[in-house]
């Protein structure tokens, strides 16, 4: 997906273009943003959202220029959840002509996205997510001559000596990504079986569940909307006293409850919540129905940690400091934890 990302944005902006975008996007989008920065002089506005994630659509309209040449922010925020207002972001860049370009990450094969009424031009997503393969891709509508990232051998048009310009070839230089296309292909035919409706939910039931259970313990601090049908099905909290990693580590270790802790690869978003100093602790519901599910562990788990940051049976004491390290868990970078398996 970052591929896809980097390919619509690098293709698209030209030298002193101005980009508009949200203080929730993944560094997917930021990184490349501040690359074309430097590399190529466009300017950026990241339009700054509430604590809870939310984007107010008069901000971003107030930010757009008359030299702003796309608009690209995330569908959901991959660390609060919080659903973004596409459609009627949709309607702001078609009124005033500017591409719009999604990131789909958290919402593709969860969430009904229509391409048309949401009036979105590109879009990405990653296949390791919601759509339940390995690796994703990226729409491109025709209209937009975006330039190519990559120059090679297409399978057609051999005796050019530049990239043909037809769509997909003009994108697909080289041995595709097969077993990437296959997996994905695969994961889309189950999410049409079992219908996106049915696995959006699916996926707000266990988010509502785990919000309620969560939210009946005081001191756990939740982010986000707090309200299932306005978020995606990743919580981020975080316990008193105890680092990201810290709690990560014992849920890991204690409870087998694999989560992920630190920034998430989103720093904006951490700036935006408040909890650039030390992360969160990320909980995300499966999108499919899994033959276990471990719902009683995490509110039992919360009740333990919950003494006031005082010693917790079973938790380095050191473990965050970047000191001493237990095996098998990471500490003081805020990016990773014992049991951190995914990028949910
Ligand atoms: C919101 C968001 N955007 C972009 C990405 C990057 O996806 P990939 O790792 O597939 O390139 C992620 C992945 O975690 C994400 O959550």
């Amino acid at each position: 997906m970052t591929e896809s990302l980097n390919l619509a944005m690098q293709g698209i902006l030209k030298s002193g273009d101005h980009v508009v975008t949200t203080s929730m996007e993944h560094n997917a989008v930021w990184r490349c943003l501040k690359h074309l920065e430097k590399e190529k002089g466009i300017t950026i506005t990241a339009v700054p959202c509430s604590p809870e994630g939310y984007l107010k659509v008069e901000k971003l309209a107030a930010a757009l220029r008359p030299d702003t040449a796309l608009i690209v922010l995330l569908h959901a925020s991959n660390v609060t959840g919080t659903i973004m207002p596409v459609e009627q972001v949709g309607q702001l860049a078609r009124q005033k002509n500017i591409p719009l370009l999604l990131d789909a990450a958290q919402t593709a094969g969860v969430y009904p996205i229509d391409m048309a009424a949401m009036h979105i031009d590109l879009l990405a997503s990653t296949g390791h997510k919601g759509l339940l393969g390995p690796t994703g891709g990226v729409y491109i509508n025709e209209k937009y001559a975006i330039n190519p990232f990559k120059f090679g051998g297409t399978g057609g048009d051999s005796i050019r000596d530049d990239q043909p310009d037809n769509p997909p070839d003009r994108f697909e230089a080289g041995t595709l990504n097969l077993a990437g296309i296959a997996g994905l292909g695969a994961g889309v035919d189950y999410i049409l079986n079992e219908s996106i409706d049915k696995i959006r939910r699916h996926e707000m039931e266990l988010t509502g569940y785990a919000l309620d259970k969560l939210r009946d313990l005081a001191s756990v601090t939740i982010y986000g909307p707090l309200d299932a049908s306005k978020q995606v099905g990743v919580i981020s909290f975080n316990l008193p006293g105890l680092k990201s990693e810290q709690v990560a580590y014992l849920l890991d270790t204690k409870y087998d409850i694999m989560v992920r802790a630190g920034l998430h690869c989103a720093p904006l978003a951490h700036r935006t919540t408040g909890t650039i100093d030390r992360g969160t602790v990320r909980v995300a519901a499966p999108k499919v129905r899994l033959p276990v599910m471990r719902r009683a562990h995490l509110p039992g788990f919360c009740r333990q940690a919950n003494t006031g940051g005082k010693t917790i049976k079973g938790l380095p004491a050191d473990l965050g400091d970047g000191k001493r390290r237990p095996a098998g868990a990471t500490a003081g970078d805020h990016e990773s934890a014992g049991g951190l398996t995914g990028q949910w």
